[in-house]
């Protein structure tokens, strides 16, 4: 059975990119994880895809910080990085940096994203705490492709998580976590497998 190969790219905790390692683990999924880049060296995520012998690499985005266009700059190494692995697919999992144009363009249709609400509601780095704010009564997690707007692109799967009255951010965001945990790996196969109708 041909494997897609992956990237992984995180910037800290990692959850659901050891909830995708574990689903590859599966001889019957059709992924296989090639490379975890983080952009921060002391990302926790990074010492679990060790741990299971996948290859790690960091780009820091501070590096290119001087440069005339930095954060092209960073995402050209990123992508090196990936290409460098024969990568089909990048998953964005808790990856906390804003791509450019030129890399969406040119990952377009096989970057892909999780994301903490039912997109198109609450973009943007608190989404869990927006939905609380705003008095949400449901919210849940959405993956998606990635495009050049924050937070949108066509929508892979979602799942629902009700708001509980005495909710938190953090009791929320854990519940939601169990979920995004599920349609990750979900996803994933998914695209791998309309991947390999259209080759
Ligand atoms: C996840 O909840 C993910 O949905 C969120 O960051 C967390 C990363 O956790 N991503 C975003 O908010 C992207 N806008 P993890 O590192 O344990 O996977």
């Amino acid at each position: 059975m041909k494997k897609t190969k992956i990237a992984v790219l995180i910037s800290g905790r990692g959850s659901n990119m050891k909830a995708l390692i574990e689903a590859c683990e599966n001889p019957k999924f059709p992924a296989e994880i090639s490379l975890v880049l983080s952009n921060k060296a002391d990302a926790l995520g990074l010492d679990f895809a060790k741990s299971k012998g996948i290859e790690t690499a960091t780009v820091s985005h501070k590096d290119f910080s001087k440069m005339e266009n930095p954060r092209e700059s960073f995402d050209k190494k990123v992508s090196e990085e990936i290409e460098n692995r024969d990568c089909e697919i990048i998953c964005l999992a808790g990856f906390m940096r804003l791509l450019s144009p030129w890399f969406v363009n040119k990952w377009l249709g096989k970057s892909i994203n999780i994301h903490p609400s039912l997109l198109p509601e609450f973009k943007g780095a608190d989404a869990v705490g927006d939905a609380i704010k705003a008095g949400a009564k449901v919210s849940g997690c959405t993956v998606h492709f990635v495009h050049e707007e924050m937070d949108s692109g066509p929508i892979i799967s979602q799942a629902k998580v009700d708001v509980l009255p005495d909710d938190t951010k953090e009791t929320l965001a854990a519940r939601i976590l169990q979920q995004e945990h599920k349609i990750y790996p979900e996803s994933l196969k998914k695209v791998c497998q309309n991947l390999s109708v259209s080759e």
